[in-house]
């Protein structure tokens, strides 16, 4: 399959990584949001982890230049007809998602693989409002996605070998390292990170130690780069509610209950990093 040009929809946090990590090796990126604003701040962010990575020499100022000028910034969803592939990572809510794919299956060609970035959805179902179920997948991303490596490559019930391939080949392309995953709540990422922060949640809530403390002990004891809470919160305390909501109806094991603290703070609109308040302030 020959993939030049890559549709992305979203330019949120995941979508311009994932739109800066295509135009880096080469790819023709077309960025779909909703509101011109949404794409000028994803662009920003993108100049800016260039520029970082300039810094860093792991791009030249010219490849910077050339990676910005292969990424085309739009509102309307019809220019992504030219895309060879298209990577939904818009707002993680199944009807949000419902819209987008009944609407890329109409607008794509046949042959156009749908990925979707989605951290805890079905692939299945997405698949299923599709008129080409085995042309649907995950490609699921990991935050900053300029530098984490892994790609969870989803396979939904309907998917084809060919497309698993494709998505795979192009994954390798963008340097990053595939691992193939089935269809299943939380898929493998989320599955076990998830109930290992809503744990920590607990720990806190139930007085065991500080949000400092369990921190501590996991980057120091565990070598992780950030403790469960401080990661909760880069990645979104509304988020990290959401898994644990799918987890808990998709698996039905009470062992997936969201702790009662992180329900409480997503109510206060305590939702970590991007509101300026989770477990720590920012
Ligand atoms: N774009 C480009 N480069 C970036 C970047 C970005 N947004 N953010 C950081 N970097 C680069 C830095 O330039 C730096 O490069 P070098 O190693 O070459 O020096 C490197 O990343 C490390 O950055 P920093 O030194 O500034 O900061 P750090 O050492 O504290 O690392 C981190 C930052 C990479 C985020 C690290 O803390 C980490 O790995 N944290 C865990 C992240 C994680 O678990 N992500 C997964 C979240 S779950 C998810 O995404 C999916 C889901 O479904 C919920």
């Amino acid at each position: 399959m020959d993939i030049k040009a890559v549709g992305v929809i979203g330019a949120g946090t995941m979508g311009n990584g994932i739109a800066h990590v295509f135009a880096r090796s080469g790819f023709s990126v077309v960025l779909c949001d909703v509101e011109q604003r949404f794409l000028e701040r994803g662009l920003a962010t993108i100049t800016k982890n260039l520029e970082r990575e300039v810094a860093k020499n792991k791009v030249t100022a010219e490849e910077k230049a050339a990676a910005l000028k292969r990424i085309e910034g739009v509102t309307e969803r019809g220019k992504l007809a030219e895309c060879d592939v298209i990577v939904e990572a818009a707002t993680e809510k199944f009807e949000i998602k419902t819209e987008i794919f009944r609407d890329l299956d109409r607008l794509a060609r046949p042959e156009v693989i749908l990925a979707s970035n989605t951290s805890s959805i079905s692939i299945t179902k997405l698949a299923a409002l599709t008129r080409r179920p085995e042309k649907v997948i995950g490609m699921h991303f990991f935050n900053p996605v300029p530098v984490m490596k892994l790609v969870e490559v989803i396979r939904g019930l309907a998917t084809s070998q060919e497309t698993f391939a494709a998505v795979r080949e192009l994954a390798v392309k963008l340097e990053k390292t595939p691992v193939e995953v089935n269809d299943a709540p939380g898929f493998v990422s989320n599955r076990v990170l998830m109930p290992l922060l809503n744990e920590a949640m607990f720990a806190v809530m139930e007085g065991v130690a500080t949000a400092e403390a369990v921190d501590e002990v996991f980057k120091l004891g565990m070598a992780h780069p950030m403790g469960p809470l401080t990661l909760a919160d880069f990645i979104g305390l509304d988020v990290c509610l959401d898994i644990m909501r799918v987890m808990q109806e998709g698996l039905g094991d009470p062992k997936y209950r969201p702790c009662p603290l992180l329900i409480k703070m997503v109510d206060a609109g305590w939702l970590g990093r991007k509101s300026g308040r989770g477990f720590y302030r920012y």
